[in-house]
């Protein structure tokens, strides 16, 4: 019999600021997986497609303005109408890899000046990422690429003080569900450089992984 029949898929997440090549990656893996002949699917976050996630996508282009709160809870109230197609898939087998996720959330909502606590309750018990790839660009190197766009929470302000919280999250993942959790890669150099470690650093997790999936932050 085939060991690998009882399997679910792997949830392996990306995260990291704007403009480090996140999104580049994340297609590219999900690109070569189906190459090699497995069941990938790419999750977004913010899913703009959705009601919610139009509302957010306003936001983020300034054609609406929110309280922080609320905003926080939208994004999060994203991934939970997300939350179930993503469990379902997982249990077919089907690897999902997110582009963003809900350290993103914290991250961006605890610089703003909203407490990290409160960041952190709404996305309790959404399904636990694998992995999770941090893809980390010194400030240098990312004000060189960066041609920040015209949406919120691109300045370099807010991106230094979400560097600083993404770091409290890391902290926060690796404490409660483990240093093996949390990983960092390196975002320097080409494209190719880049999804070479990413590929040696994910393994053998898109072979599928055994037993259940856990709750985020339980
Ligand atoms: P994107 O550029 O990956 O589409 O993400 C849009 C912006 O939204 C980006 O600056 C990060 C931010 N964000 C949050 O503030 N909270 C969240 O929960 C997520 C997923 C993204
Ligand atoms: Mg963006």
């Amino acid at each position: 019999s085939d060991p690998s029949s009882s399997r679910r898929g792997a949830f392996i997440v990306f995260e990291g600021l704007d403009r480090c090549g996140k999104s580049t990656q994340v297609s590219r893996l999900v690109e070569r997986l189906e190459r090699e002949g497995r069941q990938a699917r790419l999750q977004k976050f913010p899913d703009r497609t959705t009601a919610i996630g139009k509302m957010i996508d306003a936001y983020l282009q300034s054609k609406a303005d929110m309280d922080d709160h609320a905003i926080h809870l939208l994004f999060s109230a994203n991934r939970w109408e997300c939350a179930a197609a993503i469990k379902r898939d997982l249990a077919q087998g089907i690897t999902v890899i997110a582009d963003r996720y809900a350290f993103s959330g914290i991250a961006f909502s605890a610089a703003k000046g909203l407490p990290f606590d409160f960041c952190l309750q709404p996305d309790k018990a959404l399904p636990l990422p694998d992995l999770t790839l941090y893809m980390s660009l010194p400030q240098e190197e990312a004000s060189q690429r960066s041609q920040f766009g015209e949406e919120r929470y691109e300045t370099m302000t807010m991106q230094q003080a979400t560097r600083e919280q993404f770091g409290l999250v890391a902290q926060e993942v690796k404490r409660i569900h483990g240093e093996y959790r949390w990983t960092e890669v390196d975002a320097r150099g080409t494209i190719e450089e880049v999804e070479e470690r990413i590929r040696g650093l994910i393994g053998d997790l898109i072979e599928g992984v055994d037993g259940e999936i856990s709750q985020l932050w339980v």
